[in-house]
């Protein structure tokens, strides 16, 4: 029988409260412990969702020796720090997208995670859906034939706030790390990490983060492209054109349960729709899960080869751009 994994939530902001709804739904595992930088904040939290246990700081959750997976869910900016903590801990880690600000932390990181024998995942939810997982089958099975292009945005307009971690520097703010980890995400899962050449175009904003950016990658045969930022109002979809079709995900094509398959006339040949369990973020639940009752230190759906070179990618364009984070 499959052993219960206890998890335990680092942080108690938006994404955190998502995240427990669907640990709370998945089968064998249990939201055992939550923490906040304040205890107050914590009991909140942890009475919400039934944690059993509530700490009013992050090193107590860390130590706490009955927790099998921590989940990260602070700003970006801190991640490195929250990550490091847990392994020093020896706790395994499932951390928010974009898992570091740079890939000097995050290969450091992943040397921690070899070093001491532990299971480490961004959480790119996306890759764990159904949905986009049929793509890859219609595409692994030949269906469209050669992939020639690749279209895919996310953005949505957000209202400037100067406090908001989106706009902060010192957060790890900005669209780069925030959105365009997405399109980037499903571009190299089909397309592979080393373009030609990557031509991008960008606006900082007053506080000195990206606003939004538009990238053009070029591959050996093919042609991906992204629009990405806080201040566009978009449809977020997503769409694979092959030599012999296509594929279409729904708009918001990151949290999508709907993709369809076309031929090269257009013509819809299957459609893919399998409705969340919960709210979505009970595949990566369920994804974690096996990989841990498998033994498994790393996600077979989201390796950390690819996360590390989605990293190198978004350090080469934020050096284009001369835009560093004030740590770096
Ligand atoms: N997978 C997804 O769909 C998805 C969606 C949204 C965001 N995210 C990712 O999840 C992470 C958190 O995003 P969020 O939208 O949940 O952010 P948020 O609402 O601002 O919450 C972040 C939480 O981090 C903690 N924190 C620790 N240090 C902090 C600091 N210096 N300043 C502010 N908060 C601090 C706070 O919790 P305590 O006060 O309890 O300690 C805060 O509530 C980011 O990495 C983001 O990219 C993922």
């Amino acid at each position: 029988m499959e052993k219960v994994i206890n998890w335990g939530i680092m942080a108690t902001g938006k994404i955190a409260h998502t995240f427990a709804k669907a640990v709370n739904y998945v089968d064998g595992a249990t939201l055992y412990a939550c923490a906040s930088r304040s205890k107050e904040k914590a009991e909140k939290f942890g009475n919400q969702y039934g944690a059993q246990k509530c700490y009013g700081s992050y090193e107590e959750l860390a130590a706490d020796e009955n927790i099998d997976v921590i989940y990260i869910a602070t700003p970006m900016n801190c991640h490195y720090e929250n990550v490091k903590l847990c392994f020093e801990h020896g706790k395994n880690v499932l951390c928010e997208k974009s898992v570091t600000i740079n890939s000097t932390q995050l290969r450091e990181l992943i040397e921690i995670a070899k070093e001491k024998n532990l299971f480490f995942m961004e959480a790119m939810w996306t890759k764990c859906l159904p949905a986009f997982r049929k793509a890859k089958e219609w595409v692994a099975e030949g269906k469209i034939g050669t992939i020639k292009a690749i279209r895919a945005d996310f953005s949505n307009s957000v209202d400037f706030d100067e406090n908001d971690r989106l706009f902060r520097p010192e957060l790890g703010g900005g669209a780069l790390l925030d959105l365009s980890v997405y399109p980037l995400s499903l571009i190299t899962s089909f397309l592979g990490f080393e373009p030609k050449k990557i031509s991008s175009s960008v606006n900082i904003d007053k506080l000195g983060v990206d606003m939004d950016e538009a990238v053009i990658m070029q591959y050996e045969n093919a042609y991906a492209s992204f629009v990405s930022g806080f201040d566009i109002d978009n449809e977020n979809r997503a769409v694979i054109v092959g030599t012999d079709g296509k594929i279409a995900f729904n708009p918001w094509f990151f949290c999508t349960d709907t993709v369809r398959l076309y031929d090269r006339n257009n013509k819809l040949i299957e459609e893919s729709i399998t409705p969340h369990l919960c709210n979505g973020y009970e595949f990566e639940v369920m994804e974690v899960q096996n990989c841990l009752n498998d033994g498994l230190k790393e996600s077979r759906i989201n390796p950390l080869h690819d996360t590390l070179a989605i990293m190198d990618i978004m350090d080469s364009l934020r050096k284009e751009w001369g835009f560093a984070y004030p740590e770096e």
